[in-house]
């Protein structure tokens, strides 16, 4: 019988990027996916380190496994990504019963630590220095009609409450050849939206540089780039910073046909005092005129963010400040987070943590506006006519999701193939989705 396995999947674009590997690298070692659990012999966590409940997901997790692998001693364990690296040993050591755990610079090892570990016992590696890009394995993806392409990861950024440099290390951004190789043969493949990855997209090509000449590749470019590459219709990019922010990409943005118009724009917070203490360097007043300038240059434009609440020393008027940003700034969407304490980043270490009852609070309100606001924004979409790009349906068939270029979620009567454009009309708003009416539809992607 084949051996089979079971990835899930905790975090951001990166971990599922990452994930694609892994289930690449399984199936090249023979093995097959599975959803059930109980027929799964190798059994990976692709981990998240960024907010304090991952950490207690995982381990809540190990200890449901520690379990099943009683009653099924043929099963392997593997603990990968952020978590493993930061944790390292200590996984191990709380769960003796992990087989593997596996850094995020050592994920081509991943078969080789899975064989000795049926030699050997228990294996580890969480080397500090990337030799492989993640992106040169091979991949099993998850559809067929859109990639993510790594194309810098790591980060050389310190914002005081974040985990990521440490787990991840310094940025190292991919040739720009490298990244064109493969968005081509995504496209040869049937690909039609590529997401480009990177902690800071903005600084790509900041540590390579272009033989015989003294400048280096930029962002832009890169964009402009990926925007000649015959099949890819939709380039998607996350996440720019605010501070390294350029106008050229503005200009690509306006000026790439196939580069949609959307920006995931981390703002934080809306308070200069709390941006200063959480190393950001860049105000609040420098964020809305980059909005402004985005939303001139880039007419209809999707806008989303990420926004903390309650960081070390954050006051009421503090908090007051970024519920005045989100107002003004009328984001399409927030992810909005309650600060967590991370071991090793600058702010755990801050006195003056904010009482958890406080943060609960103003996290309330702050989601409760936004929601108003998402809903507002919405509603201006209703009676307009987007063209979409069906990612799935529900089981039955009974409706499709879909989703504009300017990243908005629209529910179609269904069923339609994931990877048909089609337009569709707007018919109804909710703060998370809207509804449509498909008109004709206009191409599937040929997915090999
Ligand atoms: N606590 C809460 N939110 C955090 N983020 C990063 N680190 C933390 C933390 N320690 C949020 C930031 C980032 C997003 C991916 O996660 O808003 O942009
Ligand atoms: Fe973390 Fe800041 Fe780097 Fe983003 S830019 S990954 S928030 S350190």
């Amino acid at each position: 019988m084949e051996r089979r396995y079971l990835i899930r999947t905790f975090g951001c674009q990166m971990n599922e990027h990452d994930s694609e590997r892994i289930s690449g690298l399984l199936t090249a070692g023979g093995m097959t996916p599975t959803e059930d659990l109980d027929e799964a012999e190798v059994v990976v966590f692709n981990t998240c380190a960024i907010r304090e409940n991952a950490d207690n997901r995982l381990y809540g997790n190990l200890g449901h496994l520690k379990h099943l692998k009683a009653a099924h001693p043929d099963m392997r364990i593997v603990v990968a990504g952020c978590l493993a690296q930061k944790d390292q040993g200590a996984i191990q050591l709380r769960a003796p019963w992990v087989d593997v755990v596996v850094g995020t610079h050592a994920l081509p090892q991943l078969l080789e630590l899975l064989h000795r570990a049926e030699e050997d016992g228990p294996q580890m590696d969480v080397r500090e220095y990337t030799e492989v890009f993640p992106s040169a394995l091979p991949a099993a993806r998850h559809d067929a009609f859109r990639a993510w392409v790594s194309i810098a990861p790591g980060c050389d950024n310190r914002c005081t409450f974040c985990i990521v440099p440490l787990v991840r290390g310094p940025q190292r951004s991919r040739s720009v050849g490298d990244v064109l190789a493969e968005v081509q043969m995504l496209a040869r493949r049937g690909v039609v939206e590529v997401t480009l990855l990177g902690q800071n997209v903005n600084t790509f090509g900041r540590d390579l540089s272009i033989p015989e000449s003294s400048r280096r590749p930029l962002f832009a470019e890169l964009l402009r780039r990926v925007d000649e590459v015959e099949g890819i219709r939709r380039i998607r990019f996350t996440s720019p910073h605010p501070h390294d922010f350029t106008p050229d990409v503005i200009e690509a943005m306006a000026e790439c046909d196939n580069v949609c118009e959307h920006i995931h724009f981390p703002m934080q917070s809306g308070s200069d005092r709390v941006l200063r203490a959480m190393q950001r360097s860049y105000r609040r007043d420098r964020y809305l005129g980059w909005l402004d300038r985005i939303r001139e240059g880039v007419p209809g434009v999707g806008v989303s963010t990420d926004i903390i609440v309650g960081f070390p020393g954050e006051t009421e008027k503090d908090f007051v400040d970024t519920l005045d940003v989100v107002e003004r700034a009328g984001f399409d969407s927030a992810y909005t987070f309650q600060y967590s304490p991370r071991p090793g980043t600058r702010a755990a270490s801050f006195e003056e943590q904010v009482p958890k009852e406080v943060v609960q609070e103003r996290f309330e309100r702050l989601v409760a506006l936004q929601e108003r606001i998402s809903l507002e924004r919405a509603r201006e979409q209703v009676g307009r006519t987007f063209e979409v790009l069906v990612e799935g349906g529900d089981r039955k068939g009974r409706s499709a999701k879909s989703r504009t270029r300017t990243n908005r979620l629209v529910h179609l009567p269904g069923p339609f193939e994931p990877g048909t454009f089609t337009d569709a009309k707007i018919t109804d708003a909710a703060p998370h989705h809207l509804s449509g009416e498909p008109l004709a539809p206009v191409s599937t992607a040929a997915a090999v």
